[in-house]
């Protein structure tokens, strides 16, 4: 099936050549904040962030190790349960390791407030966290990226890692559904 974009997208939010540059500017203060630091952990948080991980892992200059965690408190459902579970763990020791948390979106904060907690107590040298999108007006608990992308209002957002029922993460830049196709719910 080849879905028509104009019947679901109300309009796009950020396009192909704005993440390109700001994902180039976020890789330069990166880069910048661990220029002493022998080597980093990027851990991307599956699925969405892998688009955001991708273009920003290919900018930046330091020495950096790439490993994953898939966590949900989502699962299909548009609105968090708040209920963290790990549903696929890292493979890496973060024990006295610098860890960067690369997520693509920020919205209640449950999911990261999960992870750097779990990473701390895991003993992680240093936890940082750079997200592409944050949605601040959603915000549950007291978290805040180290570096994001853009700040977006509350809209269900689609493309560059992002789904609606799994689909439509391939999209090469972010857009806003249309509140028809998920109001159903
Ligand atoms: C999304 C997103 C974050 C989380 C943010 O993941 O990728 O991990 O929700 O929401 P929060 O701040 O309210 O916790 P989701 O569970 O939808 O999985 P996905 O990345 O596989 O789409």
């Amino acid at each position: 099936m080849k879905t028509d974009y104009n019947s679901i997208i109300e309009k796009v939010l950020i396009d192909e050549e704005s993440l390109k540059k700001r994902i180039k500017q976020l890789a330069a203060k990166i880069n910048e904040h661990y220029e002493n630091e022998d080597s980093i952990l990027l851990v991307g948080i599956l699925r969405g962030s892998i688009f955001f991980l991708t273009e920003l892992a290919k900018q930046l200059k330091i020495d950096c190790k790439i490993d994953f965690m898939d966590v949900s408190s989502y699962g299909d459902e548009t609105y968090s349960s708040g209920n963290v579970r790990i549903l696929k763990d890292l493979d890496t020791d973060v024990s006295g390791v610098d860890v960067l948390i690369v997520e693509d979106i920020i919205d209640t904060g449950n999911t990261l407030e999960y992870l750097a907690e779990t990473l701390k107590h895991r003993g992680a040298r240093t936890i940082k966290i750079v997200t592409l999108l944050d949605k601040p007006e959603r915000r549950e608990k007291v978290i805040k990226a180290d570096w994001y992308g853009f700040k977006i209002p509350d809209e269900y957002v689609i493309g560059f890692g992002m789904d609606y029922q799994q689909l439509y993460r391939n999209l090469p830049y972010i857009a806003v559904l249309k509140r028809e196709v998920y109001s159903n719910e």
